[in-house]
């Protein structure tokens, strides 16, 4: 939104009237790429409106489910709590929390009776990358409720489960149930979601049966149409059991390229075995030339500006499309904080995308710093709701990951959730370790940090060093 006949007193607090060499810029946010403190500042700022599309989209109030969509809540669960470990910006912590740990269901495995007839594979797995995402960011346990980690561990047995060898030699179909459209299609970010969860839960817990599974899951990958590294490191969306895995769906989204990427970043990091590395800067080159599209590159802002290209300048992406560039900036980073020789390429990719953030988000009519969907463009394309919010507080966490530089942690920095994995009992699901109150003096600091307001994250990233 540029200047306008708007009063300054109906701007929100988030906007910022900016003069600067004589030229009023209404409601920008104003983004210094380069400086934590910007950047946090803008992270803070796009939160708001997205809290609020949250909280009145959910389905009758019922804690973390949105209406239309089951899994966008557990990736904005999985986008806030990054965002929190390099931020320190707790304010929704306690609601994230809640709500993240009441979507587990009445089993605790991401897999309630309210919706596991409709849900794919790509859905429950949301879940489990935010599970992980706790685990790894040190996200506070909850009393006498399970582990973040055991959630994650249970939606990654359920799924490797789900390994099918009766068509194309292995791989999980995208849909669950055979009664499902789309139970015999095989699609990257299905696997490449498991492949991410197995790679980050041994790295996380050093179990071998972790790293095994995202050996088997890549090779497979590798050996039907998903990933093609001969053709420059394409990777393709889906490819059909019917026709036993011959064809593929070759629509170009960002999320198949990150989603992978990620989890070659946490091998190469985990297991120093220079063919991750390999993998991690094959993916990378793909998507850092097909999503940033020379003619965005921004001469101003410095540095390049991404694109969900395949239906962002047309304007037909549906809602889930609309998030892509969220999730794949964070994968990018974390590929450029594991495997520090793509660092240098990672970084101008975020820090440019960061400063046209700033100006896409300029809508709204009450000055409420709405985000669109197209970063290129210097003012807001109209597009409203909380997955362009979640997409641009994506691009942001990315870029803040690479400055604060910090990777995830593992098990050995947070011996609470060491001592309750090895409780953990994968043939009883239903006993899967609680956390009980005062039993670890570790979590009883945290909950006293926390319950007074003190960031906690601040607590882990001092901690961490
Ligand atoms: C399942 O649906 C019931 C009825 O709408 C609701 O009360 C409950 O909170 C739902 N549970 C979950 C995990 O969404
Ligand atoms: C490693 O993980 C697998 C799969 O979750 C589990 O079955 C096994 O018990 C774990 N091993 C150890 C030593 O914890
Ligand atoms: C849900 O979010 C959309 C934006 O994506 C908004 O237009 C709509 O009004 C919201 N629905 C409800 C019931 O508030
Ligand atoms: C693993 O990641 C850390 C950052 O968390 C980095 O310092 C280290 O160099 C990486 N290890 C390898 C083998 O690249």
């Amino acid at each position: 939104m540029r200047w306008g006949s708007r009063s300054l007193l109906s701007l929100g607090g988030a906007a910022l009237v900016l003069l600067l060499q004589g030229q009023v810029v209404l409601s920008d946010i104003p983004i210094t790429a380069t400086d934590k403190e910007s950047l946090k500042e803008a992270g803070k700022t796009i939160i708001e409106p997205m809290w609020d599309f949250y909280l009145q989209n959910q389905t009758e109030g019922i804690p973390g489910k949105l209406t239309g969509t089951w899994y966008i809540a557990g990736a904005m669960f999985m986008t806030m709590m990054q965002f929190w470990h390099v931020s320190g910006y707790n304010e929704h912590n306690s609601v994230v929390s809640h709500d993240m740990m009441f979507q587990a269901g009445r089993n605790y495995d991401y897999f309630d009776a309210n919706y596991s007839q409709w849900l794919g594979n790509d859905d429950q797995m949301f879940f489990g990358l935010a599970a992980i995402t706790a685990s790894e960011t040190g996200f506070p346990e909850i009393n006498n409720k399970p582990t973040w980690t055991s959630l994650a561990r249970s939606v990654f047995n359920q799924q490797v489960d789900r390994w099918n060898d009766e068509q194309c030699d292995g791989g999980i179909t995208w849909q669950i149930h055979p009664w499902q459209a789309g139970y015999t299609l095989r699609n990257s970010i299905s696997n490449g979601g498991l492949f991410q969860l197995a790679a980050r839960l041994g790295r996380f817990t050093q179990n071998q049966t972790y790293f095994e599974w995202a050996e088997r899951i890549w090779d497979w990958s590798v050996e039907s149409p998903l990933i093609q590294p001969e053709i420059n490191w394409y990777v393709a969306d889906s490819t059909s059991g019917d026709n036993n895995c011959q064809d593929s769906g070759d629509m170009q989204w960002s999320y198949n390229y990150g989603v992978y990427l990620a989890g070659t970043a946490y091998m190469y990091n985990a297991t120093e075995d220079p063919k991750w590395k390999n993998r991690t800067q094959g993916l990378l080159g793909r998507l850092s030339t097909h999503f940033f599209p020379q003619n965005y590159d921004n001469h101003e802002l410095g540095g390049k500006i991404f694109c969900e290209v395949s239906c962002e300048k047309l304007h037909t992406c549906d809602r889930n499309m609309l998030n892509f560039k969220g999730w794949s900036s964070m994968w990018m980073a974390m590929a450029g904080i594991l495997v520090p020789e793509t660092y240098d390429t990672v970084l101008p990719k975020l820090q440019g995308s960061a400063a046209a953030i700033g100006r896409q988000c300029d809508g709204g009519s009450n000055g409420e710093n709405l985000c669109g969907s197209r970063w290129y463009q210097d003012t807001w394309d109209g597009i409203q709701g909380l997955e362009v919010q979640q997409a641009a507080l994506g691009g942001i966490t990315g870029t803040l990951m690479m400055l604060v530089g910090n990777g995830a942690q593992t098990i050995e920095n947070n011996p609470d959730a060491k001592e309750r994995y090895l409780d953990y009992n994968d043939d009883q699901p239903d006993s899967l370790p609680k956390i009980t109150t005062g039993d670890r003096v570790g979590s009883w600091i945290l909950t006293v940090l926390w319950g007074s307001g003190i960031v906690a994250a601040g607590w882990w990233l001092i901690k961490q060093q």
